[in-house]
């Protein structure tokens, strides 16, 4: 699904993103540890088109590096650690803005379609109700709901539960896990180690810039291999 050859990204002479070179496949749930500052969210967002950069990045076999991004921005789906909803729109207009701008199916489909999501979450009755009167795990599950209505061929989650209360973590985790399991693929920077260790099929763990591992959650967190890895881990609780 995505080819990425030697992508650097550069922001003021400093060098953020070193030559990282990798695939990911459809199917596969690809988790990002590493420490403050290694890069991960700059790495995804060069994968969702954010930023300019160095290298190249293939997307199905399309250079995005050439401005192509536009093509595929609804082919990517993306989750914020801030939820990103829009604050003047509804719940239900939130999740059916963009299929409708797209004419992604007629609005009967679409509202039918986005009531039966919120069904899923048990969030039936929030409906008409602006983001302010939700809790953040609320919130970010209508961000993730949002995402689904349009059909994405992946989705990127930046650090999806990091701006919520412990109660309100598992219940995002939980959808995510759902998603999962509908077969999407996804790529989740997080420090839920024992999340990732259940959900991740691959692990990367970025420092400095570079992946300095990329193996299975049981190698990356059970036999971590470079002094890197080992400290983070001891530094983490999990
Ligand atoms: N817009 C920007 N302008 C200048 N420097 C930036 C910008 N965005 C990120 N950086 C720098 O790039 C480096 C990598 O940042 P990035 O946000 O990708 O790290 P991260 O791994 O996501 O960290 P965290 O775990 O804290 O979210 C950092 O040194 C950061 O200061
Ligand atoms: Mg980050």
């Amino acid at each position: 699904m995505y080819k990425v050859r030697k992508l650097s990204k550069t922001f003021s002479k400093s060098k953020v993103l070193k030559d990282i070179s990798l695939d990911i496949a459809k199917g596969e749930r690809v988790v990002i540890i590493g420490p403050s500052g290694s890069g991960k969210s700059t790495f995804l967002r060069c994968l969702n088109g954010l930023e300019t950069y160095q290298g190249k990045i293939f997307f199905e076999d399309m250079d995005i590096s050439k401005n192509e991004f536009k093509k595929i921005r609804h082919k990517v789906g993306m989750v914020f650690q801030s939820f990103n909803l829009f604050e003047n729109l509804t719940v239900l207009e939130n999740i059916t803005l963009a299929p409708l701008t797209r004419k992604m199916d007629t609005p009967e489909n679409i509202y039918k379609r986005a009531r039966e999501f919120l069904q899923q979450i048990h969030l039936e009755d929030k409906e008409n109700v602006y983001p302010s009167s939700l809790s953040g795990g609320q919130k970010q599950r209508v961000a993730i709901l949002r995402t689904l209505m349009m059909d994405p061929d992946i989705i990127l989650f930046d650090e999806p539960t990091s701006a919520l209360d412990a109660e309100m973590i598992d219940e995002v985790l939980n959808l995510m896990m759902d998603v999962a399991r509908k077969g999407m693929t996804m790529i989740v920077v997080t420090h839920e180690l024992n999340f990732a260790k259940e959900f991740a099929t691959r692990v990367l763990f970025m420092a400095d810039g570079k992946i300095l591992e990329d193996d299975t959650p049981l190698e990356i967190f059970n036999h971590p291999k470079t002094e890197r890895l080992k400290a983070f881990l001891g530094k983490i609780k999990h």
